[in-house]
């Protein structure tokens, strides 16, 4: 049985492994002390190009194209750069079992790796139909979405089924990116989702009213208010048709499905404390067992702003508890400390020819400004979140670069609210001089 030892294990090869491995090199790292163990067959990349770029009918993102750290601007890490500085990049290497006491991972294909230090940055799973039990969701072409093999088997659907019919299940970011997206395809879509309107984790009615109303001009058809409750297919086991809860049958040669992510966090059950659904960490991302942090999608961390614990599932905060956990590890080995995490929220999404970014807590009344008119050659509109009688988040659609530096400033300064009528009429010039 293969075994080997690294001073710095990272667990998972995702946007958080990339990031937290530039960091290390960053601060000093010697040829054979770490080692990236990835399920995936690819070197770290920006995972959020595989909902956009990666699917455009023309000029699409590959690889190596999106490698991290290009998302925010660095240079990319090529497979050779890993060699180059003698990092151990073991692909295509799931771990089934570990062992924190022991310092131990072993694969599945029984090859184990000790470690002194363990990164875990496994990720989120996608929340699957069959799960709930839905007939029929194993049928041939009903897609999800969250790895390189995901969108590629997309692509291909894509390309063998021109001019079909999709239905897109699930109105979150998934659903949302992916409607586009096919529709950009020139495939006929619809979407369907239980809610009164969609994303509804983040957005208010009025936020959706637009994006709903933009997707209809396009020709998405959206149904709301049901669920998938089964599907149909012909005799090679290809889908047919999505049946929904409420009675109807649209017909699909293609589904895709983003019904939501469960973080990965189930190798070490029992092993380390858990809080609302991740490890827990404090604000190194450390978790309860020395020497093993946690970090991305899995890590239920503090968020000092907030004085709460939270998980999220954005790369920003991706990437950026990557490099705190890095930083804080080799300041311990110094015998320093670094600051405490001390994270803004920040979200984004893009489709058509759209993009929104949203900074802070989407807690509290809100007060939407702006043209928010599906239907206008130009809309640009916002909503700013209000608690306790001051600006805690803020949304901008179609902001510059400019507009969008300034709801981050505004995000995380909090400033109190005068007259909530002038933040309607003014929008950002509102706040412009804070
Ligand atoms: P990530 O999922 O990136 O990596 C986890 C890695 O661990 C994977 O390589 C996985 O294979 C591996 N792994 C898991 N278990 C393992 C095991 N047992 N053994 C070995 N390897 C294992 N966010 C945003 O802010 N803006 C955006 O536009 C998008 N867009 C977007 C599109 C799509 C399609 C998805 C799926 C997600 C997004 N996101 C996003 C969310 C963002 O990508 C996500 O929050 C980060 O990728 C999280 O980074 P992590 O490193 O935590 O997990
Ligand atoms: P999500 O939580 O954003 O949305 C899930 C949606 O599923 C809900 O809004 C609801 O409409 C729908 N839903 C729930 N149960 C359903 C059911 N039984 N039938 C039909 N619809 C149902 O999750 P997602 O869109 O699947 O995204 C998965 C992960 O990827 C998340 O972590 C997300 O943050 C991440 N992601 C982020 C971005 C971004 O930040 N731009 C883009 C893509 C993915």
């Amino acid at each position: 049985m293969a075994e080997k030892h690294f001073k710095y294990v990272i667990l998972g090869g995702g946007v958080s492994a990339g990031y937290a491995v530039r960091e290390f090199v960053k601060l000093g790292l010697n040829p054979g002390e770490l080692a990236i163990i990835s399920k995936e067959s690819v070197a770290p990349y920006e995972r959020p190009a595989l909902s956009k770029g990666y699917l455009f009918p023309e000029g699409a993102a590959r690889l190596p194209g999106f490698h991290v750290c290009v998302g925010s601007g660095g240079e990319r890490l090529l497979p050779e750069w890993y060699t180059e500085k003698g990092i151990e990049l073991v692909l295509s290497t799931e771990i089934v079992k570990a062992d924190l006491a022991s310092k131990t991972l072993r694969s599945a294909t029984d090859a184990i790796f000790k470690y002194d230090n363990l990164v875990i940055a496994t990720g989120s799973a996608v929340i699957r139909l069959s799960d709930f039990g839905v007939q029929g969701a194993d049928a041939n072409n009903i897609f999800y979405l969250r790895e390189i093999e995901d969108a590629d088997k997309l692509v291909a659907a894509i390309q063998a089924k021109k001019g079909g019919k999709a239905v897109i299940v699930g109105g979150g970011y998934i659903g949302l990116e992916l409607g586009a997206a096919l529709k950009i395809n020139n495939i006929d879509v619809t979407m369907v989702y239980p809610e009164p309107w969609c994303m509804p984790r983040l957005f208010t009615s009025g936020i959706a009213a637009f994006y709903e109303g933009y997707y209809t001009n396009k020709g998405i058809k959206i149904v709301k208010g049901t669920v998938a409750a089964g599907f149909d297919s012909d005799s090679n086991g290809d889908v047919t048709a999505v049946r929904l809860k409420d009675g109807r049958v649209m017909e699909a040669d293609i589904v895709v499905v983003g019904v939501g992510g469960r973080p990965l966090v189930s190798l070490f059950k029992g092993q380390v404390e858990e809080e609302k659904g991740g490890i827990k960490t404090d604000g190194f991302f450390k978790t309860t067992v020395s020497n093993v942090y946690a970090v991305g999608d899995v890590a239920t961390f503090p968020l000092k702003l907030y004085n709460e614990q939270r998980r999220v599932e954005h790369v920003d905060h991706a990437r950026k508890s990557a490099e705190q956990a890095v930083k804080a590890i080799k300041a311990a080995e110094e015998g320093k400390t670094v600051e405490e995490y001390d994270y803004l929220p920040y979200f984004y999404s893009r489709t058509f020819d759209l993009s929104w970014q949203f900074f802070g807590d989407n807690v509290g009344d809100t007060v939407l400004f702006g043209d928010n008119n599906p239907t206008s050659t130009k809309p640009k509109f916002g909503t700013y979140w209000i608690k306790d009688g001051k600006i805690v988040g803020v949304f901008l659609e179609s902001g510059s670069a400019e507009e969008n530096k300034l709801i981050a400033k505004v995000a995380r300064l909090q400033p109190a609210v005068q007259d909530v009528e002038q933040l309607k009429k003014e929008g950002l010039a509102s706040v412009s001089n804070i």
